[in-house]
């Protein structure tokens, strides 16, 4: 989920969801399920302190963290491949929120570890980069997330990454071959140069475990190879070549999932879909760029005068805001009275703010988190979102 200087935030871009649509509620029980998705019973809310128990260097620009998960949090912290944690940083009386996948090593899948890539020079990046070591306390929220791999038996799953997007696709590539005996893996990685592919060497040793339903390609994007396929970015005239590679076919036995910069993932999606791929069996996640501030904020209604009173469920609790034409979003009305609403990259692309709309309806800029089925089912993403109407419902839990 930008090979050089983000740091992961999950989030899945969508064509659907990145045009800016606007999702108008509807009675829940009107909508469809989603398919294929993890089910949430109860979003894990609230803030814990965890100890750094070893930082690795992986490259010059990225080092491995693995927290202590206390035996009284094993619950709140137990995570699934693709799902991130969002981590709070004070620094000189500000405060910065990150989200990171969760990217155990495939020997301990239980573990929390995070892959962290330095940023701008006053970031979080920057400071777990250089500084962070062993017994240092970091604040973390519990994981959460949808981006997942189907969860049927079988079939080829095809992962196609850009530099960090690596980090849950690596998960995710290793949970599946470890669970499901019947499915294969392939993994295409595009990184600038052989020295930026973050865990390449955990990548092989499970290509040795699983040598016969594993594969990994490299595309160096900065290195020449000639008309080779390992040379250059992935692009129309590539992609096919590339999956002929992995011998991967279109068909509802095929499921893709993409994780990287924005740009590679939308032009990614749209060769796999020119290709004949199932649009549909294709999930993706976007990176946020690191250490910056938001940098546009959601369109504000001309006719957004009136005062909306907002219901939200978080964490099995009813929390009121009012809504007025001087919030951006209704993530900044919340805040006022509810600083632990979920949220990090307040750009609609970690999904950290995930909602569903229960009643009432709102109106959002682009939201690159969702995919088609959730803002078909009334999710939103509450940064990006502004209200129409006077009252609102909406549940995180959900
Ligand atoms: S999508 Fe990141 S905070 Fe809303």
């Amino acid at each position: 989920m930008r090979p050089t200087v983000n740091t992961p935030a999950t989030a899945g871009p969508d064509a659907a969801a990145a045009t800016g649509a606007t999702p108008a509620a509807t009675p829940t029980a009107s909508r469809p399920e989603l398919p294929d998705r993890p089910r949430t019973t109860g979003r894990r809310t609230g803030w814990h302190r965890l100890a750094v128990v070893g930082v690795q260097h992986l490259t010059g620009d990225a080092v491995a963290v693995t927290l202590e998960v206390p035996e009284a949090l094993r619950d709140v912290f137990t995570h699934r491949p693709g799902e991130h944690v969002v981590l709070r940083h004070r620094r000189a009386g500000a405060e910065l929120r990150r989200s990171y996948s969760v990217c155990p090593p495939p020997a301990d899948p239980a573990a929390l570890r995070l892959v962290i890539r330095r940023g701008a020079p006053d970031g979080f990046g920057a400071h777990a980069v250089t500084s962070l070591s062993p017994g240092d306390i970091l604040e973390l929220s519990p994981p959460t997330g949808t981006f997942a791999l189907p969860g049927r038996s079988g079939g080829h799953h095809v992962l196609i990454a850009g530099g960090s997007g690596i980090t849950p696709l690596a998960a995710m590539a290793a949970a599946a071959l470890r669970e499901d005996p019947a499915c294969r893996v392939s993994l295409i990685h595009s990184v600038p140069t052989a020295a930026d592919a973050l865990l390449a060497d955990e990548l092989s040793h499970l290509k040795d475990s699983f040598v016969d339903r594993f594969t990994v390609l490299y595309v160096l994007t900065q290195e020449e190879h000639g008309s080779g396929l390992s040379g250059g970015r992935i692009d129309d005239a590539k992609l096919p070549r590339l999956l002929t590679a992995v011998d991967a076919h279109p068909g509802p036995g095929t499921a893709f999932a993409l994780c990287g910069p924005a740009g590679m993932v939308v032009a990614v999606r749209r060769a796999l879909t020119a290709w004949g791929a199932d649009p549909t069996r294709i999930r993706s996640e976007l990176f946020t760029p690191a250490d910056t501030p938001p940098r546009s904020a959601p369109p504000r209604q001309t006719a957004a005068s009136r005062r909306t009173r907002v219901t939200a469920l978080l964490g099995g609790h009813r929390c009121l805001a009012t809504a007025g034409p001087e919030d951006a979003s209704i993530l900044d009305a919340l805040l006022r009275t509810h600083p632990d609403v979920p949220h990090a990259c307040r750009e609609g692309v970690c999904g950290s703010c995930r909602a569903r709309v229960l009643s009432g309806r709102v109106t959002a800029g682009p939201q690159y988190a969702l995919h088609a089925e959730e803002l078909a089912a009334g999710y939103t993403l509450v940064c990006r979102a502004r209200p129409l109407g006077t009252e609102l419902t909406l549940d995180f839990d959900a």
